[in-house]
């Protein structure tokens, strides 16, 4: 989710094109439509807020990436129907409540790709909650609680031995 408060008031949206890009200096990134109403929030407030939702907020994701802030106040919506959000500590955007991980971001760079624009943001606080996150795949929400099995010690020797007859220096 990134959080936002300008032109159109606080709003919230769903972005799955968002990634870390450093961790010197603390970057990350997030591929936003050049329509949406968070993109003109942030370009007038240089800050935004990004919550990776838990397994119990598909709900919140649905709702935010469906209806604009242009005409909706997604965060009262959300609010009635059950989700709570929080003030930044450092910047002035709601942020989501039990989320499994919220950070705050001020604006740094953007670079225009076509009809999206990558927002580059300045990491200034962030906090994990331990809760699991919420996966989007296939056009549907998942959790991410199930661990793939270790392959076996005699598979894993073989990738090894491949691996290492590869080594440059033996060519
Ligand atoms: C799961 C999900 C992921 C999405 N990811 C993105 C994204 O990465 N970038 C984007 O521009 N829109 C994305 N969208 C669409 C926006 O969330 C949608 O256009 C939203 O209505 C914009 O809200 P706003 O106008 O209030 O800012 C996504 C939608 C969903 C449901």
């Amino acid at each position: 989710m990134i959080t936002s408060d300008g032109v159109y008031g606080p709003n919230i949206m769903s972005a799955e094109w968002t990634y870390l890009l450093a961790y010197k200096p603390a970057t990350l990134a997030v591929s936003i439509g050049k329509d949406t109403a968070t993109f003109s929030n942030i370009r007038e407030s240089k800050e935004f807020g990004v919550s990776l939702c838990s397994s119990e907020q598909s709900v919140m994701a649905s709702v935010s990436g469906t209806y604009t802030g242009k005409n909706v106040d997604k965060i009262a919506a959300l609010g009635e129907i059950g989700f709570t959000f929080y003030q930044a500590k450092k910047i002035r955007v709601p942020m989501v409540s039990f989320a499994a991980a919220n950070i705050e971001c001020e604006l740094s760079q953007q670079i225009i790709f076509g009809e999206n624009t990558l927002l580059i943001g300045g990491i200034i606080e962030s906090s994990v909650s331990g809760k699991d996150p919420l996966a989007y795949h296939r056009g549907a929400y998942w959790t991410m609680n199930h661990r793939l099995e270790r392959s076996s010690e005699e598979d894993r020797k073989k990738v090894r031995e491949i691996v290492e007859s590869h080594r440059k220096e033996n060519r």
